[in-house]
């Protein structure tokens, strides 16, 4: 195993990622993208998820991923084998008590590379999660592929990787340090960031930069992964689809989808009449480019073969409607009230306007009911129906707050 590889074995031991508290399990579950379960049924598997499921979470550090993962497929009583996977056996010790915390029994942990993972963890696997790794790889692109080797046919993966623009600042700071505080122990490194946070002029593109957060009052684990990393890239849209493209990929999704659209972050109908025109890979980019904010992109991914086929259709009347973390009857009544709908997508405050007639269909989602048995509980005739269904479908599936499964 390369050089590269052991300095971040070596980071995370010391720091394991995010910094957790296994007794936190009893009172709140992390949930997040990619690997939320409502996601990977809606965006990799047409809403059918196959079962028993497989899935690899590849680079889990503590676990979030893995616990949601996890806790979603058990709370669902939906048979299946998730694989932890990961460098760091302090990271790993970490997530174990938090799945042993929860009692779940459907989790099986591997310690070691990613690139190993054909020997390690041969799956063939459903669904792959490999969240903020590929870009601490030395080369991200082996990484990917070693994921695919272990991917089912009609697999897919959820996947995250740093955004160049939103880190803006990041890698002048990172540079810096090198030449300041490489030779010290993590430590002292971490001290030594803090002190030059404290410094830094306004000129700084960190100190500028209104995307990251507070820097001084991060966890050490979290300052040391920002400023301290022995090996991270960011990526902009284009360097994400070629690199899905060279491992045979296609992507299935960013999340939220929104934000990958011109018209959420421009005005002028002039300007998004010719936005309009693009194919939707430039839209994507224009959109990030405009934006300035993407710190990170969250997306899933199918083989090639299986592109345009795995987001599930949302308008069959067997389909089930699935609002993600949020509560019915809350939405319903936000949207009877009408005016704007206010969202916060990567530091912008957006605010839709609230179609008419919607708030009722929002209340009779459930999670177990389909659209014909919400359609004939509202009371609504077909095409009304179907009208309404698709105003509702149309102000929050790019918000990504409303998906379907079969
Ligand atoms: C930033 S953390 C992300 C943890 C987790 N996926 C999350 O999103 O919360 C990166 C993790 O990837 C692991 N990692 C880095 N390179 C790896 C490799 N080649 N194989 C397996 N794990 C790796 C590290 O040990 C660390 O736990």
């Amino acid at each position: 195993m390369g050089g590269g590889i052991d300095r971040v074995r070596a980071q995370y031991e010391v720091y394991p990622y995010p910094s957790r508290n296994p007794d936190d399990e009893a009172r709140r579950l992390v949930v997040g993208s990619p690997s939320h379960l409502a996601e990977i049924e809606h965006y990799c598997f047409a809403g059918r998820l196959p079962r028993p499921f497989r899935a690899l979470v590849a680079g889990g550090g503590t676990g979030d991923g893995l616990v949601m993962l996890a806790q979603h497929l058990h709370t669902r009583g939906i048979e299946a084998e998730v694989t932890y996977l990961d460098l760091s056996a302090a990271a790993r010790s970490v997530a174990e008590a938090r799945i042993a915390r929860r009692g779940l029994r459907n989790v099986r942990f591997v310690t070691g590379s990613l690139l190993e993972v054909a020997r390690l963890a041969p799956g063939p696997f459903h669904y792959v999660d490999c969240c903020g790794v590929l870009h601490h790889l030395p080369d991200p692109d082996a990484g990917l592929l070693a994921l695919v080797s272990v991917l089912a046919p009609d697999g897919a993966l959820g996947l995250m990787l740093y955004g160049e623009l939103g880190r803006t600042g990041v890698y002048p700071m990172q540079r810096a340090l090198r030449l300041l505080a490489a030779d010290l122990p993590p430590a002292e490194q971490v001290r030594l960031a803090r002190r030059l946070l404290g410094g830094l002029p306004e000129s700084n593109w960190l100190r500028r930069n209104p995307f990251l957060g507070d820097r001084q009052s991060e966890s050490d684990a979290d300052l040391y992964d920002l400023l301290l990393h022995s090996q991270d890239r960011a990526y902009r849209v284009p360097q994400i689809l070629a690199m899905l493209e060279t491992a045979g990929l296609s992507l299935a999704a960013f999340i939220e989808p929104a934000k990958y659209e011109p018209a959420t972050w421009l005005g002028d109908t002039v300007i998004l009449e010719r936005c309009a025109r693009l194919p939707e890979a430039d839209r994507w980019a224009l959109a990030e480019d405009v934006a300035g904010a993407m710190k990170a992109h969250v997306f899933y991914a199918v083989r090639r073969a299986r592109a345009g086929q795995s987001m599930a259709r949302a308008d069959a009347p067997d389909a089930i409607p699935v609002l993600r973390e949020i509560q019915p009857a809350a939405l319903a009544r936000t949207l009877a009230r009408g005016g704007h709908l206010k969202v916060a997508l990567d530091g912008r405050e957006l605010k839709l306007p609230i179609p008419e007639g919607i708030a009722e269909i929002v209340a009779a989602i459930d999670g177990r009911r389909t659209l014909a048995e919400i359609r004939r509980l509202t009371g609504y005739a077909e095409a009304d129906f179907a009208a309404r269904h698709a105003r509702l479908r149309a102000l929050l599936a790019p918000l990504n707050l409303l998906l379907c499964r079969y």
